[in-house]
């Protein structure tokens, strides 16, 4: 990020615009003692949880936990780029940047040949588009979309078309327009015959345009009016369309998923459409295929949750499991909405209409516990004592996975409840478990990637490590000495929250870089949206100026002690374990062992 304008530009621009000034722009603030205080423009509130620091130049809401610097509020609130953010904070505060930038940052054409390739669908877009609503050609593929239930302002809204039933109309459209056949055929619109000739790719088909990020048409995907094979014909893969890296409707769904910090997921383009029309605008689908590395990436950017709302088949609840779990790996809040068997989210609309929807499938979604309750569930018997097991054994598996005890005890009582077992027995299966598990990640871990329990919410009760880990990390943004000596004491172990710790490994990149300390320029250099919220909560708290060599020494040793703790937790029921088999001597060795990491601590 950034590459695009000079380094020195954007610190001209931080210096010159003023935090304060442009975020009055969107909320009326009131200044109490050094800070400032309003509603939170990015969540529902009667009383101002959110503040602003002209100091620090930076924002943070106590509430929803928005936060950031004056760029990345332009971003969050307006839904701009980085670049875009820049741009138009440049126009407020007089601050002459490039032309090129100006023009660039609207449309960012990788090559003249992209930029034609794109130029070439925009045009086809129209006139899909307008064969669709203003012609006798287009009037009985309209009518199939309104009997389908589309409505006019839904096939305005994402520019739905009809391709006509020809071999060659898009070929003469865009040759006539000077487009070379050569390019026409790598960007996907028309194939080329062994003879040398071409024809066109979509014909007598819907025409669902498909944008990227910036708005930009860059394929389109063709649905048969009738029962013709294959149902959705996509656009090959080209220059400028990577199926791997879109999402339909991210473009226009931008700014909600970003200010309501949550994206729909779907499986289909008709599902998003009829979610759009009620009332759910932060939907999205990936293309007909499994979700990548790279829209997970793209959706953490955007969103903290995830609601994962796919076809209520077999092969739907199959993809909704395994996008599940890769999106929760990746850090995202997770829910899943559920449909009665055999639903789409397009059918269930249809029939129950959208009110319901909203409410009863995508407001009653369950959590990804829920679900996989369910999920475990499909294809047994449970009054088969041997299904029965299997159930509950895949279960706790997942609840010792549970970082929260208080989430594992809700759910182990549930569990217990439901066929009356001893909570105290589960509790122990499920301990055994969580040892085993606890040894294998111990096993393959990169630093960063250690299994510890997420950040959490403002306003909950933290244990001391977690705040032990704020208060280093608010010491080393202010100095980069610091910093480093706090990498040395750590002695390669790392902090407990993988997120505190993804921040302290940027810090110090951002400082082996050559900058030195400065908030709202490391605001700039964090790539994640849930890293900059992070840490301008902790710039919120008010801490010492200087920081002792004795308090240096007790946050440090607080951090250590945790692991040091989750050891013993595992020595311990190792030595359980000993003792079950009878296996005295081994367990009076841990039992000693356990002594000896006491006494360290
Ligand atoms: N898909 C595809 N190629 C196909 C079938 C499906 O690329 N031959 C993709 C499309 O992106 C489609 C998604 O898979 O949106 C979901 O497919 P499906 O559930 O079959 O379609 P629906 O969304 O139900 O579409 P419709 O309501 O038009 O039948
Ligand atoms: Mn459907």
């Amino acid at each position: 990020m950034g590459e695009r304008i000079a380094e020195e530009k954007l610190n001209e621009i931080r210096e010159a615009a003023d935090i304060v000034d442009i975020i009055s722009d969107y909320v009326q603030l009131n200044k109490q003692g050094r800070n400032y205080f309003g509603l939170c423009p990015f969540h529902g509130e009667n009383t101002p949880s959110f503040s602003v620091a002209p100091d620090k130049q930076i924002y943070h809401c106590f509430g929803c936990g928005a936060g950031g610097n004056v760029f990345s509020f332009l971003m969050d609130k307006e839904g701009l780029t980085f670049i875009e953010a820049a741009v138009k904070l440049a126009a407020r505060t007089n601050i002459e940047l490039p032309a090129e930038t100006l023009t660039e940052n609207k449309a960012k054409p990788a090559s003249r040949d992209s930029q034609q390739m794109i130029e070439a669908h925009e045009l086809l877009r129209k006139f899909y588009h307008h064969l669709l609503v203003n012609t006798k050609d287009g009037q009985h593929a309209l009518e199939y979309l309104i009997k389908r239930g589309f409505t006019i302002e839904s096939i305005e809204k994402f520019q739905i078309g009809y391709s006509l039933n020809s071999w060659d109309f898009v070929y003469k459209f865009l040759i006539k327009r000077g487009y070379s056949p050569e390019l026409v055929e790598r960007s996907g619109l028309i194939i080329k015959r062994d003879d040398g000739t071409y024809f066109d790719r979509f014909r007598e088909r819907i025409m669902f345009p498909l944008l990227d990020s910036h708005g930009n048409t860059i394929a389109f995907s063709g649905r048969a009016l009738g029962d013709d094979e294959p149902k959705y014909l996509n656009s090959p893969e080209t220059a400028i369309f990577n199926k791997s890296k879109i999402l339909y409707n991210f473009h226009l769904a931008r700014p909600s998923l970003r200010k309501l910090q949550q994206a729909v997921l779907f499986e289909g383009f008709a599902d998003v459409i009829a979610a759009d029309k009620s009332g759910v605008i932060n939907s999205i689908a990936t293309m007909g295929t499994s979700l990548t590395e790279e829209h997970i990436a793209l959706l953490r950017r955007n969103v903290q949750s995830v609601t994962i709302c796919f076809d209520s088949d077999n092969a739907g609840i199959e993809a909704a499991y395994r996008a599940a779990k890769m999106l929760a790996e990746a850090g995202l809040n997770l829910r899943v909405a559920l449909m009665p068997d055999g639903y789409d989210p397009d059918d269930y609309i249809k029939k129950y209409g959208e009110e319901k929807f909203k409410n009863d499938v995508i407001g009653a979604s369950a959590t990804l516990m829920t679900f996989k309750f369910l999920y475990y569930r499909r294809g047994k018997n449970l009054q088969n004592e041997g299904d029965r097991l299997l159930y509950i054994e895949e279960v706790l598996r997942e609840i010792s996975r549970l970082e929260k005890a208080v989430e594992k005890d809700h759910y182990l009582r549930q569990l217990a409840s439901e066929f009356s077992l001893s909570l105290d027995a589960l509790k122990q299966q499920q301990d055994e478990m969580s040892a085993a598990e606890g040894k294998k990640h111990q096993k393959g871990q990169s630093a960063l990637k250690k299994k510890a329990p997420a950040a959490r919410p403002t306003g909950q009760l933290r244990p001391a490590y977690h705040t032990a880990e704020r208060c280093l990390i608010a010491h080393m943004l202010k100095n980069s000495e610091l910093a480093y000596r706090v990498q040395d004491k750590l002695q390669g172990n790392t902090f407990n929250i993988d997120e505190h710790q993804a921040i302290i490994t940027y810090l110090i990149g951002f400082y082996e870089e050559g900058h030195a300390p400065d908030l709202s320029g490391f605001l700039n250099y964090l790539n994640d949206n849930k890293l900059k919220r992070i840490v301008a909560e902790i710039e919120m708290m008010s801490i010492n100026e200087e920081i002792s060599d004795q308090e240096l020494i007790d946050y440090i040793k607080q951090v250590l002690n945790y692991q040091k703790m989750l050891k013993i937790k595992e020595k311990e029921a190792e030595e359980r374990d000993a003792e079950r088999q009878k296996d005295f001597a081994r367990a009076a060795a841990i039992a000693t062992e356990i002594i000896q990491m006491r006494k360290s601590l």
